[in-house]
């Protein structure tokens, strides 16, 4: 059998899967990893799984290695410009996950709107009895703002249309066929509505483009949502912002640092956190395993991938 190396774990019906088909390597258990490496500098196949970065210098320590499967539609933690350079193929799993994620994308905003988080603390601390929880805001009736309306994007659109909200959207460029208002100004859309959700990818384009003045036009009644990378937002701004009364919310499940994110977000009341949970039910990641182990068969077996991204 081929060998394979694993750069993370993986659940373990994808690792068994991969058991049956190759020899496979846990990158993340060695201890030395240029020894384990080199050890294993023959490797035509790596699945990509958890946080490690595969980067040129990693990609030159397997100079045999034809192509790298990405668990996740996010492949931010690749070097494509590498891999193309080194004629390595790499794929993804996109769509598999869209709805999982719109869905934890709409508890976000429920959570944050509707104080489900500090309702239930109220009651478990036995406030109830003193009398009745404040009265919260609601989504229906409220306008969101989608920051891509991509592939997840328009699954958290149709979810929020079925909560009676106004959608409207920013990209880099209009969709013909989207029935929603475009914007062509981050800040303009920023200051027209209630909600602003982030989903576009983590890459060199997408640093920081929710910046302070992104933040500050969503304001004291806003609330930003998170579903698409840590990277994408001005975390210190953010936290300052939720502090001082600037933003109104926050719901994110992404993180600059994940797992090892700040601190300073744990005490927020006007926060409602999830650990990059939006894919991770056992349904979205059972076919995402199952797409990420096909990648790598249709690539040894010498037929088309089925979700190529280089
Ligand atoms: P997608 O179908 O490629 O959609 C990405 C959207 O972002 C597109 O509509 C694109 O529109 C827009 N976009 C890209 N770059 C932009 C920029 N610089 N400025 C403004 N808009 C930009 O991707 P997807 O399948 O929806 O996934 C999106 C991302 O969600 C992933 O890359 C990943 O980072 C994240 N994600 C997170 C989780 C989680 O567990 N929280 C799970 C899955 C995915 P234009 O091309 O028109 O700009
Ligand atoms: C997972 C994700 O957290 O698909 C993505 O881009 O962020 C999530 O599905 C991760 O990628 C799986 O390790």
């Amino acid at each position: 059998m081929e060998n394979l190396i694993l750069t993370g774990p993986t659940m373990a019906s994808a690792l068994e899967a991969l058991e049956k088909e190759f020899n496979v390597h846990h990158y993340w258990e060695a201890d030395d990893k240029d020894a384990f490496l080199a050890a294993h500098s023959t490797t035509r196949f790596v699945g990509a799984t958890g946080n490690a970065k595969l980067d040129a210098a990693m990609m030159d320590k397997l100079p045999a290695l034809e192509i790298i499967s990405n668990l996740g539609v996010g492949v931010d933690l690749i070097d494509l410009d590498a891999a193309r350079a080194r004629n390595i193929r790499v794929t993804n799993t996109p769509e598999v996950l869209s709805d999982a994620v719109a869905e934890l994308t709409l508890a976000l905003m429920l959570a944050v709107c509707r104080r489900v988080v500090d309702a239930d603390k109220y009651i478990r601390d036995g406030k109830w009895p003193e009398g009745g929880y404040p009265l919260t805001g609601e989504l229906t009736g409220a306008k969101v703002g989608i920051l891509g309306l991509g592939r997840i994007g328009k699954e958290i659109a149709n979810r929020c249309q079925a909560f009676k909200m106004q959608v409207v959207y920013h990209g880099r460029r209009e969709q013909q066929f989207e029935p929603y208002p475009y914007y062509a100004n981050l800040v303009d859309m920023a200051r027209d509505v209630d909600w602003l959700v982030a989903v576009v990818p983590g890459d060199t384009g997408t640093i920081g483009l929710v910046n302070r003045e992104v933040l500050e036009a969503l304001g004291p009644d806003g609330a930003f949502v998170n579903v698409g990378r840590g990277s994408l937002v001005d975390e210190p701004a953010m936290l300052d912002l939720l502090k001082n009364g600037g933003l109104g919310g926050a719901g994110l499940d992404v993180f600059l640092d994940e797992p090892e994110m700040s601190p300073d977000f744990w005490d927020l009341p006007n926060v409602v956190l999830s650990p990059h949970m939006g894919s991770a039910t056992h349904k979205t990641r059972g076919s995402m395993g199952d797409l990420f182990v096909r990648n790598l068969l249709a690539h040894r077996d010498g037929n088309p991938l089925i979700t190529p991204v280089v």
